[in-house]
């Protein structure tokens, strides 16, 4: 008779066959810790995850079926298409206003694989990553899983909102420093690196010789202007700097798993060959998709901007007046409310309580590391009657 699974001994995965220490040894994501709470229940309004409610727009979806059902299943080239990789250096060129060549783009499996492409490019055992923090909690993540340290610089929280000291950067950086990495639009504290700064930064890195991996994947989820500033605009192609970038976000496509990174010309083989051992390629229907999301999609982006700007005011009208809420500043960019919420000093163990007694999901700061301790991020692009609705539960908790 065949083994059920259920019978099976109980395999120990840090015991005679150990997994690598530095895989085993990660936590488990904290949201998830939270969001397993709720699992299952329909009544739960879930804010936990960065995503919106608003569905792919058909166009792009249409383009996928359409690309599929002509025959667009084989394998593909390992840095995405021509065509797309031409679009992608089109859009960014026209959105920075300076020419970026499309050798310089390789499209990516999301803009989580590209940052664990670029750890798998530039960390060696022992090696250390400055981590700007707060931040979502993958990066760092993928710096411990390739043997690397975290090293985190914190944002200073000001009542004008949150603030980088460059110079906390430059005391943190040593001859095993390797790279930067700086996600901004931030998630989760909304906070956008000046245009000045990241000038500063990248002088410091060219004379250092140290990578900055710039996550700019919610580049247009800005409520004034076209995009937040970023690297590109300071740029020479063979910076030290690697962006990355997603579909995800501003085109409405989590699920759909693509994104790109911008790069040094010179280390698009060496790319090449870490897509071919980590998915080969991406599936050619959704390279043909994200080319029509890049062409046809401005009026959609400022759709999904528009969506999110209603959820941000009723946010702005009802979180700062709220019982043992503090430090709520309404964000320029990004689609997250950050908040303290007085006496919830145990974020973990206040979220978890909060699904359970007000049915509302909302992030633990424990998740995004130093900078974060008692604070909490909300996801407010969600329609106005449920972002209304998770208010009432808010209070009603908070006031109780
Ligand atoms: C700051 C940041 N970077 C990267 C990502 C990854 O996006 P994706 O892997 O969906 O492209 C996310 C997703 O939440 C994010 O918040």
């Amino acid at each position: 008779m065949p083994e059920s699974p259920h019978t099976a001994p109980h395999f120990d995965i840090n015991g005679d066959a150990p997994i690598r220490t530095d895989v085993s040894a990660i936590e488990r994501q904290q949201i998830l810790a939270v969001a397993e709470v709720g699992h299952g229940d329909p009544d739960v309004i879930g804010l936990w995850y960065g995503e919106s409610d608003l569905a792919t727009p058909r166009f792009i979806c249409d383009a996928a079926a359409a690309a599929m059902r002509s025959g667009d299943t084989f394998y593909s080239v390992k840095r995405g298409v021509p065509e797309l990789r031409r679009t992608l250096a089109d859009y960014c060129s026209a959105l920075y206003d300076r020419p970026i060549d499309i050798e310089r783009i390789s499209a990516t499996a999301s803009g989580m694989s590209a940052i664990i492409m670029c750890l798998q490019l530039l960390v060696n055992k022992g090696d250390n990553v400055i981590v700007v923090s707060p931040v979502w909690p993958n990066a760092q993540s993928g710096v411990r899983m390739m043997g690397g340290e975290p090293r985190f610089v914190t944002l200073d929280s000001t009542p004008t909102g949150f603030h980088l000291d460059l110079e906390k950067i430059y005391a943190a950086v040593d001859d095993r420093t390797k790279a930067i990495f700086v996600n901004s639009p931030n998630n989760p504290t909304g906070w956008v690196m000046p245009s000045a700064q990241q000038a500063e930064l990248l002088d410091f890195c060219r004379k250092k010789g140290v990578w900055i991996i710039a996550d700019e994947v919610y580049a247009r989820m800005v409520y004034e202007g076209k995009a937040a500033p970023s690297f590109l605009e300071h740029m020479v192609p063979n910076d030290p700097v690697l962006v990355v970038n997603s579909f995800s976000k501003s085109w409405a496509m989590t699920g759909w798993r693509i994104g790109w990174l911008v790069h040094p010309p010179s280390i698009g083989d060496v790319l090449g060959n870490v897509v071919e051992f980590n998915y080969s390629c991406i599936p050619p229907f959704l390279q043909k998709a994200a080319i029509v999301a890049v062409d046809q999609g401005e009026e959609f982006i400022a759709e999904m901007n528009a969506h999110c700007r209603l959820g941000r005011d009723i946010l702005e009208q009802r979180l700062p007046g709220m019982n043992r809420i503090s430090g709520y500043q309404t964000p320029a960019a990004s689609f997250y409310a950050f908040f303290r919420i007085d006496g919830g000093e145990d974020t973990l163990a206040t979220a978890q309580d909060i699904v359970r007694k007000a049915k509302l999901g909302i992030a633990p700061g424990s998740a995004f590391g130093p900078g974060a301790e008692g604070w909490y991020r909300l996801c407010f692009a969600q329609s106005p009657d449920r972002i209304s609705a998770a208010m009432d539960r808010l209070e009603a908790y908070l006031s109780a």
